[in-house]
């Protein structure tokens, strides 16, 4: 069986309920074209639907930094609080057609944008905290599970013949709140992180009923004591500020090869299909582009479930190098199937196999992954300040596509993925060479091992081997 005894109620309650974070995220995603399609036929507001679409990440950048502030919050709480940005975007484009404003709903849209900047941290976080390790990889690609979920929710009823038409679009941005409501009932529900009241708020006996709570065991000594030996190291050390990532050596290498994960995952490519996907349908000469969008969008959730599966049996190293290759050769296929085009007609079904390749590939290692793989990479004092970096780096890298993919494609024509296809080689390099495994290993044992490394100055292929030694101790610990 797949999943083991450890799947409390409790903690199903807690996932599920932390997740419903992610599909607002997603849904967010996904929704905005259809305004824009409605807006575009009345010429008046193609600009401002535009502006809206493009710039809606401009005001995803800064609120990662928040984590830094709300980094004494307890993440439960954080989470509740972060509803209120979603309540409020989301009614305000509800609201926007009725109360005949666009300021409203440019407005609404970059609150919802706060939402989803935070939620993109907090869930992943979350999870990681009060997943037991040999399910922490699995849980945490709930969170791309919940984002993909919300885009493909978010492309259906955006069809014409749904919610998408020029009535009803305000009620397909307002549903937004529907899933925030949701969550803000059942969150008093799940308890809060026990790692964060142990080791940050020192509150040992409401860590005690929290793993009581998330296990379903009365015993939780060993737990604990794994926690207690994290405590101890992280009182020695300062409090860690988003500088001291950078100072400190035993804090840089896991830094830069978490900005690095966050950059494989958006300069791969995914948006610009996910952005533009339709446009590349209609180039390609697909009939009925609107439908093979969505039939992306299933792909897209089909490939997550994949590596849900697999992330916990084939590490996540081997998944995300999969993926970055799969992810590669795609897109040199995309390349030649639309540069052929025009003299092989047939080659537009080379080019819609190459999109949904490219998507599944995404989701088997490079869409999942990184959101999680940063919340594993740190103990518990200096994650949030890296999960702000890793927030950062990966809106400012996703905005930086939304804006210029459109021009660099007038320019290159169909050799524009070309430009992805060499990127992806650089991180798919990268990720051999200096991403450690952390399947099967608890927080305490990744931190060492970077702390060894940092020590020693080893050679990263020892700091691999290292990882493969522990990994195995980790195993051998959990059978
Ligand atoms: C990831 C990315 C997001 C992208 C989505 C597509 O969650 O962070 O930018 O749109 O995957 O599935």
């Amino acid at each position: 069986m797949f999943l083991p005894q450890t799947v409390t109620g409790t903690l199903a309650l807690s996932v599920f309920t932390a997740v419903l974070g992610s599909l607002t995220f997603g849904y967010n995603i996904g929704v905005i074209n259809a305004p824009q399609k409605v807006e575009k036929k009345k010429r008046k507001y193609t600009e401002t639907s535009k502006y809206v679409s493009r710039k809606l990440t401009q005001l995803e950048v800064p609120p990662p930094f928040c984590l830094i502030f709300l980094h004494e919050w307890l993440p439960r709480k954080a989470m509740l609080l972060n509803n209120l940005f979603a309540f409020i975007g989301g009614s305000m484009m509800g609201m926007s057609k009725l109360c005949r404003s666009f300021e409203m709903m440019i407005l609404g849209r970059f609150i919802i944008g706060a939402y989803c900047g935070l939620a993109g941290s907090l869930t992943p976080m979350y999870v990681g905290e009060i997943a037991p390790t040999s399910l922490r990889g699995a849980l945490g690609t709930l969170h791309q599970l919940g984002i993909v979920t919300g885009i493909l929710i978010a492309q259906i009823l955006g069809l014409e013949s749904l919610l998408g038409s020029e009535d009803l679009w305000p009620v397909l941005l307002g549903l937004t709140v529907m899933p925030t409501v949701l969550q803000m009932g059942l969150l008093p529900f799940c308890p809060e992180s026990p790692r964060f009241l142990y080791i940050i708020r020192s509150q040992e006996h409401l860590a005690k009923r929290g793993l009581r709570r998330l296990t379903g065991r009365d015993e939780v000594a060993d737990m604990l004591a794994e926690m207690k030996e994290e405590k101890r190291r992280m009182d020695m050390e300062k409090k860690v500020s988003i500088l001291e990532l950078f100072r400190s050596p035993f804090y840089r290498q896991p830094i830069i090869i978490s900005i690095l994960l966050q950059l494989s995952q958006q300069l791969s490519g995914v948006n610009a299909i996910f952005y533009y996907s339709t446009n590349i349908f209609i180039k390609a000469g697909v009939q009925s582009p609107v439908y093979a969008t969505i039939g992306v969008g299933v792909v897209n959730c089909a490939f997550t479930v994949v590596s849900l599966f697999l992330v916990e049996r084939m590490g996540r190293r081997t998944l995300h190098m999969l993926g970055l290759a799969g992810m590669c050769i795609c897109a040199v296929l995309m390349t030649m199937a639309l540069a052929l085009l025009e003299s092989i007609p047939w080659m537009s079904y080379i080019s819609m196999l190459a999109i949904f390749g490219f998507v599944a590939f995404f989701e088997i290692g490079p869409g999942p992954i990184p959101w999680f793989f940063v919340a594993e990479l740190f103990s518990q004092g200096p994650r949030p300040a890296a999960m702000a970096v890793a927030g950062c780096s990966n809106w400012t890298a996703n905005f930086i596509i939304a804006m210029c993919f459109q021009y660099i494609a007038e320019i290159c024509g169909p050799y524009v993925f070309l430009i992805f296809a060499t990127l992806l080689v650089f991180f798919l390099v990268y990720t051999f060479f200096r991403v450690p495994e952390t399947r099967g290993k608890t927080f305490d044992q990744i931190a060492a091992n970077f702390n060894q490394y940092s020590a020693g100055g080893m050679m990263d292929m020892d700091l691999n081997k290292n990882s493969t030694e522990l990994e195995y101790l980790g195993d051998e610990n959990m059978n």
